[in-house]
């Protein structure tokens, strides 16, 4: 479900124009439907209403403060996986408690940001980070509330790169070694243990793997009580999928069906760390066609936007729907959508049928709201896009483009 349709043979955004938008703020460019992302985060929070709950939007997806501020006026919390993102979700104004802090890297500088700016849990990886933290809460005079991140070794049956609960995965502590973390945490000064946590992986469709994971989690939870913890929330993590060609993703109400009777069980508050689901439909990259070269039987399209604009298609073969954003006419001829970087590698999508595509039109990558930016480089030098955000008929520059100078901003002249 989105708010990108079609009226009179032209794509808009809400009630914005995407050719409006494309001749205002240049290509390539990010567009943003702020009603999409808005009815995703409250379908979940209203499909888990009947539990104890926090969503924890997973800024990883896309952080840009405009989408940040927006959530967290609907109150979103935020998965955070570094410094930075903590940094921005703090300025977007979610409240720290209802920031958890995953990653199995992180620096001390990030652990004290994270205990001195009182976030909600920070989810554990491994043995030696809870000593690491304890001496850093000691240190600022608090304690800090954890969780643990068990690996349940469920296969999440995705793409080899988005699987993160299998045993072979450097995520999360194995199961078995979850109690001996948790006596070690009891006898930590500046320790609370009081979550378990886990990520499966991400666009996932199956409720199998969630719930195999959830099985896993309750015999953890039984463990962990016993030897004294008072276990008082499980996070499960992100990982719904959407829908890019044709797959059939859960709602959030099959969704919350499928799990809601695993989670009762474990009387515990109920973490969710959705990120694609929340904005993956609501933005599309558009692009402006450069160039068209017919070889052979295939039509190569160049655009403006290309694998540092949007690296899904290179890094994981990912299918985004490609459309023009105004109708074409003609038959459709078999064509290669692809960027302006100095790699084979640099395609947006590949033996498409397209009606023709000429210099000048602009053609909009679908699905893009995740993943999208937040995954944009300066490779081969080239600034990076200018993002807008549509709410109805306003229109807000959320990030302007990059200018050269930006490019070397940050160099040092020697
Ligand atoms: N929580 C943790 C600890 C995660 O590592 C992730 C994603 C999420 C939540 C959110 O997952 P989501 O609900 O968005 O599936 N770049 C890849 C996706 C990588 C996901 C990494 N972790 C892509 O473009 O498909």
């Amino acid at each position: 479900m989105d708010y990108f349709h079609r009226r009179d043979g032209e794509l808009f955004c809400e009630d914005a124009k995407v050719r409006d938008l494309a001749a205002t703020f240049g290509t390539p460019l990010y567009v943003y439907s702020r009603r999409t992302f808005a009815e995703h985060f409250a379908k979940l929070d209203l499909a888990f209403a009947d539990v104890p709950h926090l969503i924890c939007y997973s800024v990883k997806s896309n952080g840009n403060l405009g989408i940040l501020r927006a959530l967290a006026s609907m109150g979103a919390g935020a998965d955070v996986v570094s410094g930075g993102e903590l940094y921005k979700a703090m300025l977007a104004g979610i409240p720290p408690e209802k920031i958890v802090y995953s990653g199995v890297g992180k620096t001390r500088t990030e652990l004290e940001l994270a205990v001195r700016s009182g976030i909600r849990s920070v989810n554990i990886e491994n043995v030696e980070e809870l000593r690491v933290l304890s001496d850093i809460a000691v240190a600022n005079g608090r304690r800090q509330e954890c969780a643990l991140r068990v690996n349940p070794d469920v296969d999440a049956h995705t793409h080899e790169y988005l699987t993160t609960g299998r045993k072979e995965n450097k995520f999360g502590i194995p199961l078995a070694q979850a109690g001996n973390a948790a006596d070690i945490a009891a006898g930590l000064p500046g320790i609370v243990l009081t979550g378990l946590d886990m990520h499966i992986g991400s666009q996932i469709l199956s409720p199998v793997p969630y719930r195999m994971a959830l099985a896993q989690a309750a015999g953890i939870v039984a463990d962990l009580r016993a030897r004294g913890c008072d276990i008082r929330h499980l996070d499960i993590g992100g990982g719904l999928a959407v829908r890019y060609d044709h797959e059939k993703p859960m709602t959030a109400d099959e969704f919350h069906d499928e799990i809601i009777s695993l989670v009762r069980e474990l009387g515990v508050d109920l973490i969710l760390e959705p990120g694609r689901f929340i904005v993956g439909p609501a933005g599309i990259l558009v692009g402006e066609v450069q160039f068209v070269k017919e070889a052979g039987e295939k039509r190569f399209v160049v655009l403006d936007a290309g694998m540092n604009d949007l690296i899904r298609p290179s890094l994981y073969g990912a299918h985004h729907r490609i459309e023009a954003v105004v109708d074409g006419v003609g038959e459709p001829v078999l064509t290669d959508v692809v960027g302006p970087v100095c790699e084979s590698g640099d395609f947006l999508g590949k033996d498409r049928q397209m009606l023709p595509l000429h210099r000048g039109d602009l053609v909009a990558a679908f699905t893009a709201g995740a993943y999208g930016f937040a995954m944009s480089s300066n490779y081969n030098q080239r600034p990076r896009a200018a993002e807008v955000l549509v709410d109805g008929s306003t229109v807000s520059l959320v990030r302007r483009r990059e200018t050269m100078a930006d490019l070397v901003r940050a160099e040092v002249e020697v």
